[in-house]
C-alpha cells in the first residue's frame, strides 16, 4: 500500500471513531458497509446485525452450526459460508467489549447489552409488538441502518407509561 492511501483511511478511521457509539468501544463500525452475501444469507429471518456486536469465535461457532441456529435450520453451501466466515472475521468486535464470548454466542447476552438494557421490564421482551430482544427493530428504528442511539428509539406498540422509563431518560 503506498503512504497516501494508508494516511487517507486513518483519517477516515479517526473521522469514524469520534461517532462510534457506546459499544462499539474501540473500534469504528457505523454506519457500515455490509457484505452482500451477508445481507443475503443472514438477513431473511432477522436484522443483518452488526458484525462488530459479537467476537470472532462467536460468528465462528455461528457458522459451524447453521444446521441447528437456534432452533432453525439456516444451513448455507460450503462456499457462501468461507465466504461470510472470512468477511465477519475481518470485521468482528475487538477489544474490551469482545474479550469474551457471550452465552450461547447472544449479542442479547452479552455483558453490555444486558448493561444497556438493564432498565427495561421483561415483560416488554414479551410484548406481542416485540417478541424477543433479538428483534432490534422493534425498539431502534435506525437498527437496519446500523444505528442504536438513545435519540433514535422508538415505543413498541403496548408499551404501558411505566415500562417506558428507559425511553425517556
Ligand atoms: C431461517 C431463519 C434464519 C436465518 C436464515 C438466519 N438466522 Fe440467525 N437466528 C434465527 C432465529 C430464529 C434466531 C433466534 C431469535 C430469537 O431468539 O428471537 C436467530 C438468532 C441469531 C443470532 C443471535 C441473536 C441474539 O439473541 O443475540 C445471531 C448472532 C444470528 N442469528 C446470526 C445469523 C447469521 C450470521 C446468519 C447467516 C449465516 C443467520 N443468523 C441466518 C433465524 C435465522
Ligand atoms: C424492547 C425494546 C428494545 C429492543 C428489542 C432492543 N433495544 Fe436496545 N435499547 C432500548 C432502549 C429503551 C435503550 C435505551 C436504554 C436506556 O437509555 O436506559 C436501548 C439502548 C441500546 C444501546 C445503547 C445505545 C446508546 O447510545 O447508549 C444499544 C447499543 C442497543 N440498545 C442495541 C440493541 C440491539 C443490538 C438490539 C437487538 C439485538 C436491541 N438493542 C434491542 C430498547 C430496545
Amino acid at each position: 500500500m503506498s503512504p497516501l492511501p494508508r494516511m487517507a483511511s486513518r483519517v477516515i478511521a479517526w473521522a469514524c471513531l469520534a461517532i462510534a457509539p457506546a459499544w462499539a468501544d474501540d473500534r469504528p463500525s457505523t454506519p457500515q458497509r455490509l457484505h452482500p452475501a451477508y445481507v443475503a444469507e443472514c438477513a431473511s429471518c432477522h436484522l443483518a446485525y452488526p458484525p462488530t456486536m459479537l467476537p470472532a469465535a462467536s460468528w465462528h461457532r455461528i457458522l459451524k452450526g447453521l444446521d441447528q441456529h437456534y432452533g432453525v435450520d439456516a444451513s448455507l453451501d460450503e462456499a457462501t459460508v468461507r465466504q461470510l466466515s472470512a468477511w465477519l472475521s475481518a470485521n468482528a468486535g475487538t477489544g474490551r467489549r469482545a474479550a469474551v464470548a457471550p452465552p450461547d454466542d447472544r449479542i442479547t447476552r452479552s455483558n453490555w447489552f444486558v448493561r444497556e438494557h438493564r432498565d427495561i421490564p421483561s415483560a416488554v421482551w414479551a410484548l406481542p409488538s416485540v417478541k424477543s430482544a433479538a428483534h432490534c427493530p422493534a425498539c431502534h428504528r435506525g437498527a437496519e441502518q446500523g444505528r442504536f442511539d438513545d435519540n433514535d428509539l422508538v415505543r413498541p406498540p403496548g408499551l404501558t407509561p411505566a415500562q417506558g422509563r428507559a425511553w425517556s431518560d
